[in-house]
């Protein structure tokens, strides 16, 4: 038997063996160019066939052709089955074996907090005021007695914008002059809103947070009727009819008289962390409007009076719930947040 014809019937038994251990596209594919490709062992045979003898040619053409017929007819019929078989998407996925973790949404101790004060003050007859957060020098230090290079100023370490005149507003008291020329007299409000420090960042102080800016404008309005409206808020927000206060003089350019408003501990009778053992805390600066700003409005202050009052909303929320780190409140951290549903 001629060497030749030896390898044409060894490499017939050769193809079908390694057919049947093709599983997939990719090694049918390898077993193709192995067996037919322009290199593979079919094509070398025909090469040696083309400087056979003439009696081998006879012989061995023949066999050689069926048998690259037969190898392509059996890849061919491997495809099918290969496609045929291959598991459909819809089997393939299994929508059950992958379950998310169930998570609650729920408001954020802010929106529950300002909802809150908010629904405080309006059972009390004040109305919700508003303003941007971008602001003009104006409204955030002149309107308010606090003109160019008046030492207030620096009480306030501002975010200038690159537009002259413009800033990231630093107290909500902006409000006071917009709805004060806004709205007719008598005028109560507030304004809950964010506000911006340049401010190195720790536990208790941010660059960014909330205050809460009221006002009460009519006639005969007394330094009485803040501490009257002060002492209502607080007893309601911490559920305390007993809960008292107590006022020291403070200065601010914008009220005259000024003055600081402490409450009474609600977390202790006896003095606790919180109060640091005062049983005193302090939260809200206020006093009656400076004439000034009223005559900027265009109110007469010998027929008008009012008072103004300026708290940190961050800062009675951290009291309020508890926390500790100012920075919770800015972060986003679920493990926080899921503690207020
Ligand atoms: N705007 C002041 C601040 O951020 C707080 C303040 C003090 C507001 C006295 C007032 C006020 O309305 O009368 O420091």
């Amino acid at each position: 038997m001629s060497t030749l014809l030896q390898d044409i019937s060894t490499l017939s038994t050769l193809w079908q063996q390694a057919l049947t251990t093709v599983n997939s596209h990719h090694e049918l594919e390898e077993v193709r160019i192995a067996f037919l490709g322009k290199k593979g062992s079919i094509a070398t045979l025909m090469e040696r066939l083309g400087s056979a003898t003439l009696d081998e040619k006879k012989q061995c053409g023949p066999l050689l052709n069926e048998l690259k017929k037969n190898c392509e007819a059996a890849i061919k019929e491997k495809k099918l089955h290969l496609a045929a078989s291959a598991p459909s998407m819809h089997h393939a996925f299994d929508v059950t074996a992958y379950t998310p973790e169930q998570r609650e949404g729920s408001l954020h101790p802010y929106t529950h907090f300002i909802t809150e004060i908010q629904n405080i003050f309006l059972s009390m007859g004040f109305e919700l005021l508003d303003g941007p957060e971008v602001e003009t020098d104006y409204h955030n230090f002149t309107a308010l007695n606090i003109p160019a290079d008046h030492p207030a100023r620096d009480m306030y370490d501002t975010f200038w914008l690159n537009t002259p005149g413009r800033l990231l507003r630093t107290h909500t008291s902006t409000v006071q002059m917009r709805a004060m020329k806004e709205k007719k007299l008598p005028l109560a409000g507030i304004c809950t809103g964010r506000v911006f420090r340049h401010e190195a960042v720790d536990a208790s102080h941010d660059h960014t947070f909330f205050q809460c800016e009221g006002i009460m404008i009519d006639k005969h309005i007394t330094l009485a009727h803040l501490f009257g409206v002060i002492k209502e808020f607080l007893q309601t927000l911490f559920g305390s009819d007993s809960l008292a206060i107590r006022t020291r003089p403070g200065f601010f350019p914008f009220v005259e008289p000024g003055v600081e408003i402490d409450m009474q501990c609600p977390f202790c009778t006896t003095g606790c962390s919180t109060c640091k053992k005062t049983r005193w805390i302090e939260v809200f600066p206020g006093g009656m409007i400076h004439p000034n700003v009223l005559k900027e409005a265009g109110i007469d202050p010998s027929q008008y009076s009012g008072f103004a009052f300026g708290f940190g909303l961050t800062r009675l929320a951290m009291l309020r719930y508890g926390i500790k780190d100012i920075r919770l409140l800015s972060n986003g951290k679920v493990s926080f947040l899921q503690n207020f549903r």
